[in-house]
């Protein structure tokens, strides 16, 4: 089938089309999902907020395997997601504020994740938790420059590595977890303003040329800009 669409490359690895499920938590974005949207070759997303949940793992009546039972599950979920789709792109989605955030991205990169994405806040310590696993891509959420920029710096300065793509909140539209927010109100935020000036930044000061996904209104079908 002939396409317009290019490619997306995000770190080393390399989706047919530039389309990145929604990561959707309680097991909606799950492994059959995910491996589905990788094999028809878009990126699919596994979400671990609440993985553990309905698995066999976890115990009602004991609240503390919630978090085993995250860890487990999301082993059992890139397993399968790889089985129905062996070369397409699986990332995993992980919410910064969860308690878990460190352990499940470790467990990512180990267990064969090929970019984690990170949402609900700036992840600023993201690098450490995946530094045995160079390929893992890392894609954290933003929502305006000033955190683009923080993030970067910060992660250039501890880590001396980059992004390999951002995710760009628009958090005018975004009907899911917002990263943060406190622009909206300044005249003349938008979207596209947010784009531009993370784009100058990323390229004139940093000197890098990473995709820029945005999500928001769209919902399952974000839409990629390159740099
Ligand atoms: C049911 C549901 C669950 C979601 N769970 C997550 C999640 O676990 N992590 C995350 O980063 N975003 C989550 N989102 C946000 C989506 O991934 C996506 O970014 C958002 O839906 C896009 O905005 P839009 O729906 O306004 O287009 C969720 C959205 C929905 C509808």
């Amino acid at each position: 089938m002939h396409s317009s669409l290019h490619p997306l490359q995000i770190g080393k690895h390399i989706a047919r089309y530039p389309i990145m499920q929604a990561a959707m938590a309680v097991r909606v974005s799950g492994a059959k999902l995910a491996g589905a949207v990788a094999n028809a070759g878009g990126v699919g997303m596994i979400a671990t907020l609440g993985i553990g949940l309905d698995s066999p793992y976890f115990n009602p009546r004991q609240k503390s395997s919630f978090f085993t039972a995250n860890r487990l599950a999301l082993i059992d979920e890139l397993a399968k997601a790889r089985s129905i789709s062996p070369d397409g792109v699986i990332g995993v989605n992980i919410l910064v504020g969860t308690k878990d955030y460190p352990e499940l991205a470790k467990t990512a990169a180990a267990e064969g994740a090929n970019l984690i994405v990170t949402g609900g806040a700036v992840a600023l310590n993201l690098p450490e938790y995946t530094a045995d696993y160079p390929d893992v891509a890392l894609v954290p959420t933003v929502a305006n420059a000033d955190s683009a920029q923080y993030l970067c710096q910060t992660w250039k300065s501890r880590y001396n590595r980059l992004p390999d793509a951002l995710i760009l909140e628009n958090c005018q539209k975004v009907g899911g977890h917002f990263t943060q927010c406190e622009q909206i109100n300044v005249p003349g935020f938008s979207i596209g303003w947010v784009i531009s000036q993370v784009r100058e930044y990323l390229t004139e000061t940093m000197g890098v040329r990473i995709p820029l996904i945005v999500t928001g209104e769209l919902a399952i079908a974000p839409i990629l800009i390159k740099c």
